[in-house]
């Protein structure tokens, strides 16, 4: 039924450009126990950035980009709730990692979390539709100890409990990773700050009224976010990610300052154009590879083709997206840190080298005369570049834009028209679903206030925080 109406939403949404390929999405939902093992999200500390100069400058806003992507990918130890100690590889005694965002929360722990908090709050902070920072602290601590199911813990005929048995499981990087990695309905985490402001204004989330936030509240900070009584603090990330079968080859896209020109000269930009109908095989090496639980057991394997990191380490976030390739280290892969290919799994340390990455930081940057005066650049002599640099490729994403900004991905944004875009521009429609709130592939500033602070996942047939709230209040 979700599933249906998810189908329904977006063929609305894309009216006038229909999406071609479905989302890879793996459609099995990660254990309500795996919250148990991996504890509370690790937070996330805020980079501190200076919107100007990432805005004026695509040198510096990529090198502020890598610098997060390498922070999200940090990978951290697990603790074993029945050892007390992190997990360890039983041949080798290494400890066990993951990256930190493989922490986060899905947006359906958000509805177990809500629910606790409104069952402590007392008569009088419900019917003012109050919260209390201290009591969302506590609920969010506590969480994982919620979520173990008791017929996990009951003994089976071998005296062993079904959660033991899992634990038991858990003897490489990968099995940790499957625990959070790869998931149906919620495949977007959210980092633990995102949650606890939904926590907080829990009360703004419900009585938002669902109409256009065209005025302003007098406050810049507030107009972001006229929905949820404010801004999401320095700590918000949420991070989308899509995965293939392991078992399928997957796409190969050309972001050279030819194949982008071949992209984005076209009438309506798709991704889907002969350069990204070659697919090719690939190995875990190579390849981010994540498995998932069914019970108790491993299941089937699947691979991270693109991920999408919005941090708001600035007002209007930073967009960052990430995308699989064979060739990886030419166009938006030229300037990657070396750093980033040692953050993968024991087997797979420079797993993460083989991803691309673009990044925006608002509708329309400065600095186009950067790039510009560099490559003076024309539509004929772009299609026939033989140019593979960062910044040929850069100069054909600009000649191509107008706002000059430009993010996508093409594993994620796969819909027709889609492929020339700058994130921001079609996230500043989001909003409930009744306040006709609609997907849109413009990229110019259209509003003087926004109402979920650029969020679709306030309310979106995927993941929508605003229905499990309305679910606990209105019980
Ligand atoms: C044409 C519209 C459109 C464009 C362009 C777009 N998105 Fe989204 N995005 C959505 C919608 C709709 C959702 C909610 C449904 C889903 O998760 O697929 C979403 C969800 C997300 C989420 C999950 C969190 C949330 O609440 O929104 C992230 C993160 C995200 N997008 C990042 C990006 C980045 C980064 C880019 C650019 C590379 C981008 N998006 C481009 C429409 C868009």
């Amino acid at each position: 039924m979700f599933k249906n109406l998810m189908v329904l939403w977006l063929i609305l949404s894309f009216a006038d450009c229909k999406p071609r390929q479905p989302p890879q999405n793996s459609g099995i939902d990660a254990l309500p126990q795996s919250r148990a093992i991996l504890g509370p999200a690790k937070p996330w500390t805020a980079l501190l950035i200076d919107p100007k100069r990432v805005n004026e400058s695509i040198f510096e806003r990529r090198r502020a980009a890598w610098e997060t992507v390498e922070r999200a990918l940090t990978r951290v130890d697990i603790v074993n709730p029945k050892t007390g100690r992190p997990f360890v590889d039983a041949n080798t005694g290494q400890t066990l990692t993951l990256p930190l965002w493989q922490t986060w929360y899905e947006a359906n722990e958000f509805r177990t979390m809500m629910f606790q908090l409104w069952s402590q709050l007392t008569p009088a902070q419900r019917i003012a539709r109050e919260s209390s920072a201290p009591l969302v602290d506590e609920v969010m601590n506590n969480h994982h100890l919620n979520t173990l199911l008791k017929k996990w813990t009951r003994p089976g005929p071998s005296g062993e409990t079904k959660f033991e048995k899992l634990l038991a499981e858990i003897t490489a990087d990968k099995e940790l990773a499957a625990l959070n990695g790869v998931s149906g309905s919620g495949y977007t985490l959210f980092s633990p700050a995102m949650i606890r402001h939904y926590l907080l204004h829990y009360g703004d989330v419900f009585a938002c009224t669902g109409t256009p936030p065209e005025f302003s509240t007098g406050n810049p900070t507030k107009d972001l976010a006229t929905c949820l009584g404010d801004a999401f603090p320095p700590g918000a990330v949420a991070v989308k990610t899509t995965w293939s079968n392991a078992n399928e080859k997957v796409g190969v896209f050309n972001t050279t300052a030819r194949g982008l020109a071949n992209v984005l000269s076209m009438e309506k930009p798709t991704w889907r154009t002969e350069d990204s109908t070659n697919l090719t095989t690939h190995s875990p090496s190579e390849i981010y590879t994540s498995s998932t639980f069914e019970n108790e057991k491993l299941s089937k394997t699947f691979v991270l083709t693109g991920l999408h990191f919005l941090t708001k380490d600035i007002p209007e976030w930073m967009w960052i997206s990430l995308w699989w390739s064979p060739d990886s280290d030419t166009d938006f892969g030229e300037d990657r840190p070396t750093s980033i290919s040692t953050l993968g799994p024991k087997n797979a340390l420079a797993v993460w080298s083989h991803y691309k990455m673009c990044v925006a930081s608002t509708f329309d940057e400065q600095d186009l005369t950067t790039i510009n005066n560099n490559h003076a650049v024309t539509t004929a002599a772009l299609l026939a570049s033989t140019d593979s640099s960062l910044k040929a490729a850069l100069a054909s994403s600009y000649h191509f834009s107008a706002p000059h900004t430009f993010c996508s991905n093409p594993f994620l944004e796969f819909g027709e028209g889609l492929a020339n875009t700058n994130c921001i521009g079609c996230h500043q429609h989001s909003g409930p679903i009744n306040s006709g709130a609609k997907v849109d592939a413009g990229r110019k500033r259209v509003r003087t206030s926004f109402m979920t602070d650029f969020t679709w996942s306030f309310d979106s047939p995927m993941e929508s925080f605003r229905s499990s709230i309305k679910d606990v209040v209105t019980q």
